[in-house]
This record gives C-alpha cells, sequence and structure tokens, in this order.
C-alpha cells in the first residue's frame, strides 16, 4: 500500500489510507518499529463496533494490547480524565518505550495524543481516526489539546503521531448526518489549495453523503495530501501557511460560541463561515460572483442549514463572539478568504462594515 508521507525531518511519518487498511497493521507497526507495551484508547461505541476486529488484526504483532475507554464527547478532553489515563499507564507499568493508540474520533486523539506526548517526556503515538474529520484533519499535523473549564483546546502540545492509519472502511458506521458534518472540512481543502479536488467534489458530493467507500476513499487520501503538505511548510504556525486551515474557523468559531457550543456543531459552522467568507471576498471584488455561487450550492447539497436563524443565533451575538477569536493580531481580525477556488490569501485589514455584512447576510 502506497502510504503519504509527512515529511518533518526526524518526526515524519506515513499516512496509511485504504479500505480494510487494518488488515495490515501488523507491518505497519513493524515498519514504525512498535512493539510490546501497546494501550489502546478508545470510547465504548468503538470498542463495541472494532475492538475485536482490531485486536484480530494485530494477532502476529509483536505488541501486548490492553485497552482504556474514554467517555464520548468533549468531556473526555479533561484533567480528569487525562490523569485517569496516566494513572491506567503506571498501573500497567508502562515505561518510555510504550505506545499509545488513539482509536476513535477527533476528542479521542486530542486527548491521547496529549496524554502520549508528556507520559514520561513523550512515548510512541500512533492514531486510528474513526470519524471523517479524523481522518481528513486531525489526526494529521501533531496537534493535541485537552479543555478547561474556560475554554476549548487550552492546553495542548505539538507532538507527531508514529503512523495514522486511515482504515475508510470504519467509516461505514457513521450516520449521513456526522458525515455531512465533516463534508464542511473537505470542501474547505478544495477552496484552499486544489481546485480539481473542489470540481471532483461537485461531482460526487452525494456519493461521499452516502458513504461510497471509494469515494470516501478518495476524499481522505486527498485532504491529508493537502493536510499533510501544509504541515510540512508550517509544522508549528509560524511562518503563516498553516494559518489557512483555518478559512471559515474565524467565522465559524463565532458562531459556535454564540451558540453555546450546543445550539450548531463545528462543521455546520465552518460550512456557514466558508459561506460568509466566500460573501466577504466578493464584497471586496476579490473572489468572482460564479466561485461564489459553486460554493455555496455545494454547501447547500450537503443539506446543512444556510442561515443562521434556524440554528438559533442572532447575527449581533455571532458578531459579538468573533471578536474575541484568538487568530486576532494587534486588534485586528485576521481572515482567510478566498481569491479564486484553490487559492486564498489571509488579510488582516478588511474593512470592519464589509465583515459585519457579511454576517448579517447569513441572518435568515
Ligand atoms: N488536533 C487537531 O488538529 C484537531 C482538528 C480539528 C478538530 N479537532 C478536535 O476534534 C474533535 C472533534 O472530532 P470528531 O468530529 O471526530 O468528534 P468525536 O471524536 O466526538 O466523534 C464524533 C462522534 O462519532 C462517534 N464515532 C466515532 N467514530 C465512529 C464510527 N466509526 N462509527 C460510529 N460512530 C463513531 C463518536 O463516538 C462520537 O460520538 C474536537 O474536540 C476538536 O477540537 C482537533
Amino acid at each position: 500500500m502506497k502510504a503519504i508521507r509527512c515529511r518533518l525531518g526526524k518526526r515524519s511519518y506515513s499516512i496509511y489510507v485504504k479500505k480494510n487498511a487494518l488488515a495490515h497493521i501488523t507491518t505497519f507497526l513493524k515498519q514504525c518499529g512498535i512493539r510490546g507495551n501497546v494501550l489502546v484508547v478508545t470510547n465504548r461505541r468503538i470498542y463495541n463496533l472494532y475492538f475485536v476486529h482490531l485486536k484480530k488484526c494485530c494477532r502476529k504483532a509483536p505488541v501486548r494490547l490492553f485497552y482504556h475507554i474514554l467517555p464520548d464527547g468533549e468531556e473526555a478532553k479533561s484533567e480528569k480524565h487525562l490523569f485517569a489515563l496516566y494513572n491506567k499507564l503506571l498501573t500497567l507499568g508502562f515505561d518510555r518505550h510504550a505506545t499509545i493508540i488513539a482509536f476513535g474520533g477527533g476528542v479521542i486523539g486530542d486527548v491521547s495524543g496529549f496524554c502520549a506526548s508528556t507520559y514520561m517526556r513523550g512515548i510512541n503515538f500512533i492514531t486510528i481516526p474513526t470519524t471523517v474529520l479524523a481522518q481528513v484533519d486531525s489526526a494529521i499535523g501533531g496537534k493535541t489539546a485537552i479543555n478547561l473549564p474556560r475554554g476549548k483546546n487550552l492546553i495542548g502540545t505539538f507532538y507527531q503521531p508514529h503512523c495514522v492509519i486511515s482504515d475508510v472502511s470504519l467509516l461505514s458506521s457513521l450516520t449521513k448526518a456526522q458525515r455531512a458534518d465533516s463534508l464542511a472540512e473537505v470542501i474547505k481543502y478544495g477552496i484552499i489549495w486544489d481546485q480539481a479536488f473542489f470540481s471532483y467534489l461537485e461531482r460526487m458530493i452525494e456519493k461521499a453523503l452516502a458513504g461510497n467507500a471509494t469515494v470516501l476513499e478518495h476524499i481522505v487520501r486527498t485532504s491529508s495530501i493537502i493536510k499533510a503538505r501544509v504541515v510540512e511548510r508550517d509544522e508549528r504556525e509560524t511562518t503563516g501557511l498553516r494559518a489557512i486551515l483555518n478559512f471559515g474557523h474565524t467565522f465559524g468559531h463565532g458562531f459556535e460560541a454564540a451558540g453555546n457550543y450546543t445550539a450548531i456543531t463545528h462543521g455546520e459552522a465552518v460550512a456557514l463561515g466558508i459561506i460568509a467568507a466566500a460573501r466577504l471576498a466578493r464584497t471586496c471584488s476579490m473572489f468572482s460572483a460564479r466561485g461564489c455561487e459553486r460554493i455555496e450550492q455545494l454547501i447547500n447539497r450537503i443539506g446543512l442549514k444556510r442561515s443562521l436563524r434556524s440554528y438559533g443565533i442572532t447575527a449581533r451575538r455571532a458578531l459579538y463572539f468573533m471578536q474575541f477569536d484568538k487568530k486576532r493580531k494587534n486588534q485586528k481580525l485576521s481572515l482567510v478568504l478566498p481569491t479564486t477556488i484553490g487559492h486564498v490569501k489571509v488579510c488582516s485589514d478588511i474593512n470592519a462594515r464589509k465583515i459585519r455584512a457579511a454576517i448579517m447576510s447569513l441572518a435568515k
């Protein structure tokens, strides 16, 4: 199986994307030099669906598998559950040569990665992402995090995995709504980097929504390549390139906060954020009306709602929360805006009235 390489010098790693990739896990573990004690961190749902299968796939690997169940949802990214995880590793006698495998969505990946990066100053870390979002985004790039009561992802590290195993067959147990929610992130990759990929999505979006494994494999592979190329050039967000991954997110984070993180999901907020950014770029004469229309039509076809009101969020409240976005530089809001489909620009001098108008355009 041809791997995608994320080239980061000594921290380089392979991303394996394939239907039934788990069947080859023994080879992947060997290539990374993984042996001995391995703790699989997961939640009850994934455990029930896939743990027996994972164990079977590992039967010829020179590893001793243990598992740890975290609760479902953001609650798992907490000090309480992180420390329970450290204690589990200690109780099992795990030393510096041990390995953690994150087996789940972005939540499991974030907390397991943080634990792996800090336990005994860093142990081996592998991810087997099981959601579309985790396969196309969170499993790649090395960002780990837990939440504090005062905010999401406030504590974290950069810690690259030893490899990422994206088995697209695992996505078959997701609902259509879960797949739709992640597809906004996928559309983002087409807009920021790859026009041909955007056109592919225009042809195949219904198949992706329906869970067609061949289409999802192409989507996960292409998205993984784009994310890896961006991360390679700006591993720790120092050159500014990684900021383009925030396309749609500055607006989106404002919408999520305005809905108290319950009224609107991350994917829905990013979808609306992408529309707001496209409309804003159009108003600033940076982007064509046709480009704007193509983006809105594609998002429409995922079936996500296109107004803030349908989520019970007022435009005024969204605007208020956007002003707190952590990407604000010197009191100026930094926004990623499209110039054509396949290319974006980071702008920090956009007129506040135009930003306001873009949000107001989503009110109804
Ligand atoms: N580290 C990063 O770079 C990065 C990037 C983006 C998002 N994130 C983080 O990722 C998290 C969101 O990730 P997510 O969207 O994967 O959510 P999630 O991990 O909460 O998973 C969503 C739901 O899907 C279920 N699930 C997972 N895999 C399944 C499967 N194969 N079949 C059926 N159900 C399954 C989970 O149990 C959960 O209920 C957030 O905490 C966010 O902050 C991190």
